[in-house]
């Protein structure tokens, strides 16, 4: 089993990047061959910054070190430090029809909020196509709103096998993790960067604090019972408590003489002792760069050493490269 999984440095992650696509990563690096990397060539669509592509790069190289990614099990790498996918993009291109395209949401709900679509953001999906099919993937840990671009890979992959008649490129399934398939924002909406409602992993102490205390709740008086089914609190405390941690916070709220305050402030309790690990890590990572580097340097060799082998696979199968001597 092959696993791959790319992430965009677009800005510090969120629970809900962590929840829906980061644990699953780390709980499928002890497969066979595990591949993730940080999909820099698919930020430049929305990061037009040097310095902030640079820091979102290198912070969520640490940020996943910290979190648990073992370099030892899995090669961690930047896109960009494997040109190859740039070709097999192009390759890929040649096949995939403009209607295709014109379906995904990542384009339509851009275009929908009056954003200028660039050529970048349109074919954004056979780039996709390309970090998963490069490496045959086999599986591939996503959130739920990825579900269609996996949908789009297939669908290339068994274009380009059919018009050159042969099972050159391997097709991927995607992996979605339901639990944490929609953690809700600060809003109650869907965290996002986008939607300037998230609460990030290594946010400090006191900021998030702060913003778990903003959560939107409704006007439940402090006496009345409470529906922890209905309440973003709870579906967040949740992701960090056991059971029986869960069935006691929801007795509490159904019995009413429990404010939302005392339920943020468990929320936010709980979340500190998950991410305490993970949070000195992080210190000690950031102490050591080379170290990171040196991981990222190894990772992308191992990962072209696999992508060079299946690029040339391809190459052949459409004609390139036939020398005649
Ligand atoms: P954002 O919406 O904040 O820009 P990304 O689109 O970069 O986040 O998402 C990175 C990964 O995290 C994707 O696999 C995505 O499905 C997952 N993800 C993002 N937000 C959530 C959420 N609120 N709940 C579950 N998974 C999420
Ligand atoms: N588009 C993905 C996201 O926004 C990131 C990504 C790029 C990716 N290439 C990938 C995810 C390949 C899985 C496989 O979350």
């Amino acid at each position: 089993m092959r696993v791959l999984s790319g992430i965009q440095p677009t800005g510090r992650f969120h629970w809900g990047n962590y929840f829906g696509a980061i644990q699953q990563y780390i709980a499928l690096q002890n497969n066979e061959q595990s591949f993730y990397f940080i999909a820099d060539l698919h930020a430049l669509t929305s990061v037009r910054d040097r310095k902030q592509l640079e820091d979102n790069v290198w912070d969520a190289a640490v940020d996943l070190l910290a979190l648990g990614l073992n370099p030892d099990q899995a090669a961690l790498f930047r896109q960009s430090d494997v040109p190859e996918v740039t070709e097999l993009m192009w390759l890929l291109m040649t096949v995939t029809q403009f209607s295709l395209l014109e379906k995904c949401h990542s384009y339509k709900d851009k275009v929908a909020k009056g954003i200028a679509a660039d050529a970048g953001l349109f074919t954004y999906p056979v780039l996709m196509a390309a970090d998963i099919l490069l490496y045959d993937s086999d599986i591939v840990p996503v959130g739920a709103d990825q579900i269609q671009h996996l949908e789009v890979t297939r669908d290339i992959a068994q274009r380009f096998n059919s018009i050159f008649g042969g099972e050159f490129l391997h097709l991927p399934n995607a992996r979605v993790l339901e639990e944490g398939a929609k953690v809700p924002g600060t809003d109650g909406e869907k965290m996002s960067k986008s939607y300037g409602n998230t609460l990030e992993i290594f946010e400090a102490e006191k900021p998030l604090r702060k913003k778990i205390m903003s959560i939107k709740t409704d006007s439940t008086p402090m006496e009345a019972p409470k529906n922890p089914d209905t309440c973003s609190i709870y579906t967040l405390f949740k992701l960090f408590s056991t059971l029986e941690q869960q069935a006691a916070l929801a007795d509490r709220y159904r019995a009413g003489g429990m404010g939302y305050g005392e339920a943020k402030q468990a929320l936010f309790e709980a979340a500190m002792s998950y991410f305490a690990d993970a949070r000195a890590k992080r210190a000690e990572l950031v102490a050591n760069p080379a170290y990171v580097e040196e991981v990222l340097q190894a990772g992308a060799k191992k990962a072209r050493a696999k992508g060079q082998q299946v690029l040339q696979r391809v190459q052949e199968a459409c004609g390139l490269k036939g020398r005649r001597a």
